[in-house]
């Protein structure tokens, strides 16, 4: 049996793959079993930061694997505390509780959120707020704060207390805090799976302005934007504000799972001992490669993310078929005048990986991503999104 054949035997059928299967990875590319060299744009949905098989990551993974793979979170690590010191430098956050995907790194966060203004206000207190066209994963309470209906017929009832505002109005926002025992507003700076619609400084400020006044928590959801892939170490960075916690996973890990509530100083104590776990959250092995990737966002790399931002940009936005391109650094949505899913499929079959968010082209690529391999990328992207149909 071929490996598609086997795979549609025996997976259960909740994702719509392409028809590839790939075996091969090194940096920016990726080889099919039938030999086909594609140029990736997608890195596994924003998760291998420095590319397939980076080579400071897998000595970073590999000697950690040979020492120690798992302890359970029972006794002390030197990988866990020493990335959680890291994040915290980098960020001036206080304390960090480790989990497996942005999922969990995001039901932490909503339960410290909750816990907080029930010690303080009351068990009342407990609606999130949570923005419409948002996704904050896949698991029950999650999917209550994904603010898309879509998501959520066939799964009710949902977890209690979300409301969802619409993404950059600003009253609908102001009306929203006002009803009430708000515990918290969560948000993507950008919007991923969404369709990459970054949120206007305006509404960021005014949540924040909103929070302050009434005491409520911020969450910002940094699993897809997170670790340098909008052009900052996190994107709140780029709108000059704080959070009093952020959720990440995806690229901090690189391609081996892991999740990270980070939490400010206001919140770092609210979870007592036995309020929160898991088995393998802080595994030595990820936190070790998470931290050779964490090491490397530097500014010069921040800056390089930049640079190809606006070179994709610039290149795309004059090219004929493509009618917007939103986004911010490396996390880019094309809004093309041909439909994405022929865009997606043209690309494939001249060599290139990419994904869509909704109705837009999403890109993707490493943050290292060579600059040859860019330009021919932005090159094909070009020639299909310019063909009449
Ligand atoms: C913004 C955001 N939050 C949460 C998640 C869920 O992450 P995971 O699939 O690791 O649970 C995703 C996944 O795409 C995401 O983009």
């Amino acid at each position: 049996m071929s490996i598609k054949d086997l795979d549609n035997e025996y997976i259960a059928h909740t994702y719509g793959r392409f028809p590839v299967t790939l075996i091969k990875g090194k940096g920016s590319v990726a080889i099919a079993d039938d030999g086909t060299e594609y140029i990736d744009m997608a890195t596994g949905i924003a998760v291998n930061t420095f590319g397939f098989c980076d080579d400071m990551w897998i000595s970073a993974v590999a000697e950690q694997l040979m020492e120690l793979q798992h302890t359970s979170n029972l006794y002390y690590t030197g990988p866990c505390a020493r990335l959680a010191q890291l994040l915290c430098e980098k960020t001036g956050m206080s304390k960090v509780f480790f989990s497996n995907s942005g999922a969990e790194a995001n039901e932490c966060a909503i339960k410290v959120a909750r816990k907080y203004a029930a010690d303080k206000y009351g068990k009342e207190r407990n609606k999130i707020l949570t923005l419409k066209n948002s996704f904050h994963g896949r698991t029950i309470t999650t999917l209550s704060a994904t603010g898309q209906d879509v998501f959520h017929n066939d799964f009710l009832p949902l977890t209690e207390g979300f409301d969802y505002v619409e993404a950059n109005n600003i009253s609908d926002l102001e009306d929203k805090v006002k009803s009430g025992n708000i515990a918290a507003i969560m948000f993507e700076l950008v919007q991923g799976e969404g369709g990459v619609m970054p949120l206007t400084p305006e509404f960021v400020e005014r949540i924040f302005e909103l929070s302050a006044e009434y005491d409520i928590i911020t969450i910002a959801d940094e699993v897809q934007t997170g670790n340098g892939r909008t052009g900052e170490l996190y994107a709140y960075m780029n709108y000059g504000v704080t959070p009093d916690i952020f959720s990440t996973a995806k690229g901090l890990g690189g391609g081996l799972p892991l999740g990270a509530t980070v939490l400010s100083q206001k919140v770092q104590d609210v979870l007592k001992a036995g309020d929160h776990g898991s088995t393998f959250g802080g595994n030595p092995v990820c936190c070790a490669g998470a931290i050779s990737i964490l090491n490397r966002i530097d500014d010069e790399l921040l800056a390089e993310v930049k640079a190809k931002s606006e070179y994709i940009i610039s290149e795309l936005s004059a090219c004929e078929g493509v009618k917007a391109v939103d986004g911010m650094g490396l996390m880019l949505g094309i809004t093309t005048e041909r439909p994405v899913d022929e865009i997606v499929k043209e690309c494939m079959e001249k060599g290139l990986l990419v994904i869509k968010a909704k109705q837009k082209l999403r890109l993707l690529p490493a943050l290292n991503i060579e600059w040859d391999a860019l330009k021919e990328a932005v090159e094909i992207i070009k020639t299909v999104c310019k063909t009449e149909v």
